[in-house]
C-alpha cells in the first residue's frame, strides 16, 4: 500500500512545521505502507529536512520535462531529485485543466521523471460529463495509452498510477468503493501481465471515514490525498487504515 499527500498550493513554513511536527509526534511505524508527502516546490527543502530521519518520503507535484533552459517558473526532474524527492506527480487533473497540460506533455513528464530516477505518479481521471455519458472507461484508456505508447509497458514497473475522477476531487463526493474498484480493475487490465504488480492509488475526497472501505477493495493499493493530507489526525488515520487493511489487523 502507498499513501501520498498532495498539499497542492497550501502551507507556509510555519504551518508546515506545525503539521509535520504533529504527524511525527503521533506516528507509529507502518510495516506494509509506504508514505509520501508532496509539498509546493519552495517547501521541498524544509519538508525533506524535517522528514529526513523518518520513513516518510517526499515528492514533487509536477515537473517540466526539459533538462534546463529558458523555462521561467519551471522545475526539472534533476532539481527534484537534487532536493531529495523520490516521487513526482504527473498529469494531475488540476494541471491538465488549469495549465493546459496535454496527454502528450504528461507522457514527456513521465519519461523525464524516470530518466531522473524519480517514480512518477501518473494521474488519470474522467470528467463528470464523461462518466454521465458512459465514456469514463474510454477517457481513462486514452489517457493511459498515450503514456504507454511513449514509455512502454515495462516502464510501469517503476511507476504508480492514481485514479482521480475529476468529479470527486475536492468536492466531498467520493467514488463508491465499487465505482473505484471497477475502474482500478479496468486500469490494471491495460497493463497485461505487468498489471498484477502495478500500484494503483485512488484519489478524490478520501477521508478517515471512508478510507477503510476503499482500501478493502482488492485493486485499490492506497490513496492520493488532497485535503485530508493537510490535517495531521486525518493523515495519520488514513495511513493507519491502509496498514490495518494490508496487515489484516484491526486496531
Ligand atoms: P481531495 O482529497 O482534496 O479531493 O484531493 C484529491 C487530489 O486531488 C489529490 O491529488
Amino acid at each position: 500500500m502507498l499513501v501520498v499527500g498532495n498539499w497542492k498550493m497550501n502551507g507556509t513554513a510555519a504551518v508546515n512545521n506545525q503539521l509535520l511536527q504533529a504527524i511525527l509526534a503521533d506516528w507509529s511505524p507502518l510495516r506494509c505502507v509506504d508514505v509520501a508527502i508532496c509539498p509546493p516546490f519552495v517547501y521541498l527543502p524544509q519538508v525533506v529536512e524535517m522528514l529526513s530521519e523518518g520513513p516518510i518520503n517526499v515528492g514533487g507535484q509536477s515537473l517540466n520535462p526539459r533538462v534546463n533552459g529558458a523555462f521561467t517558473g519551471e522545475v526539472s526532474g534533476e532539481m527534484l531529485l537534487d532536493c531529495g524527492c523520490r516521487y513526482v506527480i504527473v498529469g494531475h487533473n488540476e494541471r491538465r485543466r488549469m495549465q493546459a497540460e496535454t496527454d502528450l506533455y504528461v507522457a514527456e513528464q513521465f519519461l523525464a521523471a524516470q530518466k531522473n530516477g524519480l517514480i512518477p505518479i501518473l494521474c488519470v481521471g474522467e470528467s463528470e460529463q464523461a462518466r454521465e455519458a458512459g465514456q469514463a472507461f474510454d477517457a481513462i484508456a486514452k489517457q493511459l495509452k498515450v503514456v504507454i505508447d511513449a514509455a512502454g509497458l515495462e516502464a510501469f514497473s517503476h511507476a504508480v498510477v492514481a485514479y482521480e475522477p475529476i468529479w470527486a476531487v475536492g468536492t466531498g463526493k467520493t467514488a463508491t468503493p465499487d465505482q473505484a474498484q471497477e475502474m482500478h480493475t479496468f486500469i490494471r487490465g491495460q497493463f497485461g501481465a505487468l498489471g498484477k504488480n502495478l500500484v494503483i492509488l485512488y484519489g478524490g475526497s478520501v477521508k478517515a471515514s471512508n478510507a477503510v472501505s476503499l482500501f478493502a477493495e482488492s485493486d485499490i493499493d492506497g490513496a492520493l490525498l488532497g485535503g485530508a493530507s493537510l490535517n495531521a489526525e486525518d493523515f495519520i488515520a488514513i495511513c493507519q487504515s491502509a496498514e490495518q487493511v494490508a496487515t489484516g489487523v484491526t486496531q
